[in-house]
Order: structure tokens, then C-alpha cells, then sequence
């Protein structure tokens, strides 16, 4: 598939993504991740278009090189905005440009952007293609299944018909509904339920689109399965960030095909120099190890390690020596 679209290294890369998730998927999280994986693809939280064009907020596309492939998922429904933020993202060195038309909760309605640019398609064709005019990076788009009472059978494929026209060929389907009214975002991620045949029905329609998807998938196996029945790439969110060693310690080999001979506990080692900069660079302990709790879940040991780290972490001058203490609590790695 795919043979008249052009490969990039994120689309290949896309077999296998982290998905975008704010408050979590910052560039401390995907530094960790990309420990794990050298292949996955890394989503950036969402960054809205107004704080970057209106707020000139600049540092929120900062990065570590490492993070490549990385994608940066923008949120907003201006065109010209949209356009204007894409350029510093390109500038910035990303490797794709990922606009959020899944994201339900009530600021970014307010904002119109997020999930219910699923009721107006013609308003996202006019973003990608503004967005697509002024970079060569390529733009892609997350979506749902379809909002409130829309029949996702009929909403779904118009809606990538809509952009495949507008020659966005890549794009990435949480398999529900978002409810824009009565649910919370928490809510909208669990209550509407996963309708995967219709994804994988999309499969069919589109056979020159790379679609991947995404929503309730916490396994390679379930990933491999996805991959098999002709998904071109599956993103997973929650299990990824709970769970990181689990998702993607096995990523590269069974996904990608290149074995890498490393454990969890090299991982957080190799996390220590990181620490190291990031203190001296004025930041805090915590702010890296949040996203460390969940590397050993399921081994002997990982509770502790979760205690030792969330309640120290915190703690004025606590350093690297924290993560050696809570290492040494470990018992044996996981056989796999
Ligand atoms: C804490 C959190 C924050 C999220 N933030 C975003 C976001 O910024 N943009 C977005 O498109 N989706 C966001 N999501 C939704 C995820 O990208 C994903 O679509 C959803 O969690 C379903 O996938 P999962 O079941 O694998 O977690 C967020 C999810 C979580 C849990």
C-alpha cells in the first residue's frame, strides 16, 4: 500500500506510535520512550496554534534531538494560524505535523478545535490544506469515529474521503465516538464504546490512505494482530504511559524488526545523565521521574520503586541518587 504517497520516515515509523496525551507525553516522557524504542513513533502533547501564534509561546516546541521521529500534534480550526504554527513546527525540526480533531474536552470547544471538526469537514480540508501550503513537512490528522449523534458509518468515511482529496492520506482513528455534551475527557475515553470492524472496514474503502489506529489497545500482540489485518500503523496512549517497558521494550524487535539487547533497568540508567542535565539546568527531579513510576510494573520490586520515587522526588535537592536507591529495591528482571 501506499505506493503513490510519499514515504516519510515518521509514516514508516508510524507502525507503532505513542499517542499525543497532554500533561504526559512531554519531552521528559518521550526521552524515556525513545530509550525504549529507537522506532516507535512520539507524539508531543497538544500544542494549540493561538499559543504559538498569539502567545508566542516558542517553548512549547521544544524538544530533545534524541525524540526523533517526533510528531506535533497542533490544536486549532484557524487556517491561517494553523498555517502560521506549522511553519515554527517545521522550523523546529519536526517530523510531522498532526492536527487533533479527537480531543473533547470543553476548553478546546470553546476554541472550536478538537472533535467536533468532526461535524464540519470542509473546515478541516481548508486547515490541512493551509497547513500543507506552507510546509513540506507532512500534515496528518487524529479523529474519532465521529461526535454525539453522527452515524459513524456514514461520518467516518466521508470524513476521510474529505481528506483524501485534500491529499492528507495519513491519518490516525480513535475507534469511538467523543460525546461532546455530559461526558468529561476522562469519560470520553472509556464510556463511548470501540468499534474497531468499522476501522478496519475503513481499511478496505481506503486502500491508498495509511491508517492506523487506536483507542483500548495495550499489547503488541493486539498490535500485531492490527498490523496483520492490514492496518497500516496502531497508536496506543494509556497502556504506552503506564506501562512503557511492557509496550515497547519489545517494540523494536517485533515491530520493526531490529532486536535491541537491552532491560528496563539500563533504561533508567541510562535516564541518569539525562537527570543530571535537567537539574543543572535548573529543573526538578520529579518532573522526569513521574514518567519513570510504571518501567517495572509486574516485577518484584515496583511498588517500592514508585514509592521511593514519588514521595522523594519531590523533596528539595533530591538527585539521581534517588533512582539508585529505588533500583537497588528491584528484584530480578521479567523473564519475556
Ligand atoms: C492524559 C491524556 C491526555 C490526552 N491528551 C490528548 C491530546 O492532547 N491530543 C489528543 O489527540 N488526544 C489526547 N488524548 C487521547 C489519546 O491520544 C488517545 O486517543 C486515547 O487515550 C485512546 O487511546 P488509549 O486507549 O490507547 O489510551 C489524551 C489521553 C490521555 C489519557
Amino acid at each position: 500500500m501506499l505506493e503513490n504517497s510519499n514515504i516519510t520516515t515518521a509514516s514508516k515509523a508510524a507502525r507503532l506510535s505513542v499517542a499525543p496525551m497532554m500533561d504526559w507525553t512531554d519531552r521528559h516522557c518521550r526521552y524515556l520512550h525513545r530509550l525504549i524504542s529507537r522506532h516507535a513513533l512520539l507524539y508531543t502533547e497538544m500544542v494549540t496554534a493561538p499559543a504559538l501564534v498569539r502567545g508566542g509561546a516558542l517553548h512549547l516546541l521544544d524538544y530533545n534531538p534524541e525524540e526523533h521521529p517526533v510528531a506535533l500534534q497542533l490544536g486549532g480550526s484557524d487556517p491561517a494560524e494553523l498555517a502560521q504554527a506549522a511553519k515554527l513546527a517545521e522550523s523546529a525540526g519536526y517530523d510531522e505535523v498532526n492536527l487533533n480533531c479527537g480531543c473533547p474536552s470543553d476548553r478546546v470547544q470553546s476554541g472550536t478545535f478538537g472533535a467536533i471538526l468532526m461535524k464540519d469537514a470542509p473546515l478541516v480540508v481548508q486547515c490541512v490544506k493551509a497547513m500543507q501550503d506552507a510546509i513540506g513537512t507532512e500534515v496528518t490528522v487524529k479523529c474519532r469515529i465521529g461526535v454525539d449523534d453522527q452515524d459513524p458509518s456514514v461520518v467516518l468515511p466521508d470524513f476521510l474521503e474529505q481528506m483524501q482529496n485534500a491529499g492528507c492520506t495519513r491519518v490516525t482513528i480513535h475507534a469511538r465516538k467523543a460525546w461532546l455534551k455530559g461526558l468529561s475527557p476522562k469519560e470520553n475515553r472509556d464510556i463511548p464504546p470501540l468499534d474497531y470492524d468499522l476501522v478496519l472496514a475503513m481499511r478496505q474503502a481506503f486502500p491508498d490512505m495509511h491508517l492506523s489506529i487506536n483507542g483500548g489497545i495495550t499489547t503488541l500482540d493486539q498490535t500485531e494482530a492490527f498490523l496483520d489485518a492490514g492496518l497500516d500503523g496502531v497508536m496506543i496512549g494509556r497502556a504506552a504511559y503506564h506501562n512503557p517497558w511492557d509496550v515497547l521494550g519489545q517494540a523494536d524487535a517485533r515491530i520493526y524488526g531490529d532486536p535491541r539487547d537491552q532491560g528496563a533497568t539500563e533504561v533508567a540508567r541510562a535516564m541518569l545523565p539525562y537527570i543530571e542535565r535537567h537539574l543543572t539546568s535548573g529543573g526538578k527531579l520529579h518532573q522526569v521521574t513521574r514518567h519513570m513510576l510504571g518501567l517495572f510494573t509486574g516485577r518484584p520490586g515496583a511498588r517500592r520503586w514508585r514509592q521511593i520515587l514519588s514521595t522523594g522526588a519531590t523533596r528539595d535537592g533530591a538527585g539521581p541518587e534517588l533512582v539508585e536507591q529505588a533500583l537497588a529495591e528491584l528484584g530480578p528482571e521479567k523473564a519475556d
